[in-house]
């Protein structure tokens, strides 16, 4: 056994995932088999070695696998795409055989690595019938996942790594005993359906932020906030709010002259939006963890803002600033994620300076979104966003009525005019979005 255990750890720290890749430099063939054959040497349920590898280097066949299957982006720029298979079967109850095919994609991937290679895993692979018909795959085959495989561009290294936890969060020895702030809640039950729980789907998931700790909240986010690279084609997320231009017009029409916070920012896509539109805006964010520090920076960077950007992390929502130090207070559909929105909106009074701009978007509770929004926390798991409940506008009115004097709007009044946006009574209260243009005005 010639490796060190240090060895061994400079490889796996250097393993991440990678999703842009130099396809001038193709893998040779001999080299992909090898990584296979490396992959082929782990542990497998019972040896029965019932997998296979797919490889493919078509680029007009990776198109169609995005394209007509719905395979997530980096499937296309991958140099290489390997669709690693198991036959059905031999499960014992216990997912055997998907724990066959991750060990060997593990393998594979740290294989690629040691031959200068990068790699992403992917799950968000689309419609696995037709990525069976376009590889001809029989169907005993599961199809899991794909990984990516090709040469890093050079100038895109190092890539951020995505952050992990202190080992001793992690681990306890001879019982279960761990902080429980670093557990994601799910609904009581005393048998989980596993068969039940797919990508998409996790009857479990707990969608009111009340059920979860605010820290349960922060943990959650920063971690998720990783689960794509930094990259900005990849944050503007299917999952990004249908209203976002808008959001952003009006918030950068009402902007302050001055310092502007911008409250749980999570990737920084309506900063970077924002600072497009209002170049010189003095920004700084505020979120629930660390973690969302170096993942901003880097598409900041991606997306050619220099703008120097402070940052401020905590899990309790004291934010450690000064009493009026701000000209304007951003919260982009932000409150509805919170436990207790009001404590954000208590900093916020502390925050903003007298005449001060407050500028909030809010998923509502009484728009026909709701609806939608109740059927899909029934069948889909937590967004990447963490948990969220929409707001009322009485609730929002009744938190803002002490300190703040301003007007409601209402953008996606019905699911036929996404994006318009109404300023009238009734209708701006039953939009999907509900938005707060407002200034500090009491003490
Ligand atoms: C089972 C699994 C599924 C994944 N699916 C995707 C995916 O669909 N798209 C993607 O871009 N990354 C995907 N990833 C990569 C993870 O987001 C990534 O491993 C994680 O954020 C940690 O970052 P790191 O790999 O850079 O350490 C997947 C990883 C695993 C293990």
């Amino acid at each position: 056994m010639a490796i060190l255990p240090e060895e061994f750890r400079s490889l796996i720290n250097a393993r991440q995932s990678i999703r842009f890749f130099d396809n001038a430099r193709t893998i040779p063939t001999d080299v992909i088999e090898a990584i296979i054959d490396d992959a082929q040497q782990s542990p497998n349920d019972c040896n029965h070695q019932s997998w296979k590898f797919v490889v493919v280097t078509d680029h007009a066949l990776k198109e169609r696998l995005v394209d007509a299957a719905g395979s997530c982006e980096p499937a296309k720029r991958a140099s290489v795409l390997i669709v690693p298979l198991i036959e059905s079967g031999w499960n014992h109850n216990k997912f055997s055989i998907i724990q066959t095919l991750a060990a060997a994609t593990h393998t594979l991937i740290l294989s690629a690595k040691t031959r200068g290679i990068e790699s992403v895993w992917m799950a968000g692979i689309g419609n696995v019938e037709t990525i069976r018909k376009l590889l001809h795959i029989p169907p005993a085959y599961i199809i899991d996942c794909f990984v990516g495989l090709g040469y890093a561009k050079a100038e895109q290294m190092p890539w951020p790594k995505a952050p992990r936890q202190p080992v001793k969060k992690i681990c306890s020895f001879n019982r279960f005993a761990f902080d429980p702030d670093t557990t994601y809640p799910l609904k009581k039950s005393t048998k989980y359906d596993f068969w039940k729980i797919s990508n998409q789907r996790n009857p479990y998931a707990l969608w009111h932020p009340r059920d979860w700790t605010i820290r349960q909240i922060a943990f959650f986010r920063g971690n998720a906030v990783w689960a794509n690279s930094p990259s900005p084609t990849l944050h503007k997320s299917r999952r990004l709010s249908p209203e976002f231009d808008k959001e952003i017009e009006f918030a950068s029409a009402h902007l302050k002259v001055g310092k502007t916070l911008i409250m749980l920012p999570y990737s920084g896509a309506y900063s970077a939006a924002l600072l497009k539109e209002v170049p010189d805006a003095l920004i700084t964010h505020f979120e629930l963890s660390e973690n969302h520090e170096p993942i901003i920076r880097k598409r900041m960077k991606e997306e050619g803002i220099t703008n120097e950007i402070p940052f401020i992390a905590d899990d309790e929502l004291s934010i450690a600033l000064p009493d009026n130090s701000f000209d304007n207070v951003l919260i982009f559909q932000g409150l509805e994620i919170l436990p207790e929105p009001s404590r954000l909106i208590k900093e916020t009074e502390r925050l903003l300076k007298m005449n001060g701009r407050l500028f909030i978007t809010c998923r509502n509770k009484w728009s026909w979104f709701f609806l939608k929004f109740l059927w899909v926390t029934k069948k889909e798991t937590v967004w990447n966003f963490g948990p969220y409940w929409p707001l009322s506008p009485t609730k929002l009115r009744g938190m803002l009525r002490d300190k703040f004097t301003g007007n409601f709007l209402g953008i996606s009044p019905l699911p036929r005019h996404i994006g318009r946006h109404v300023k009238k009574w009734p209708f701006n209260y039953f939009s999907r979005l509900i938005v707060f243009i407002g200034e500090r005005t009491k003490i």
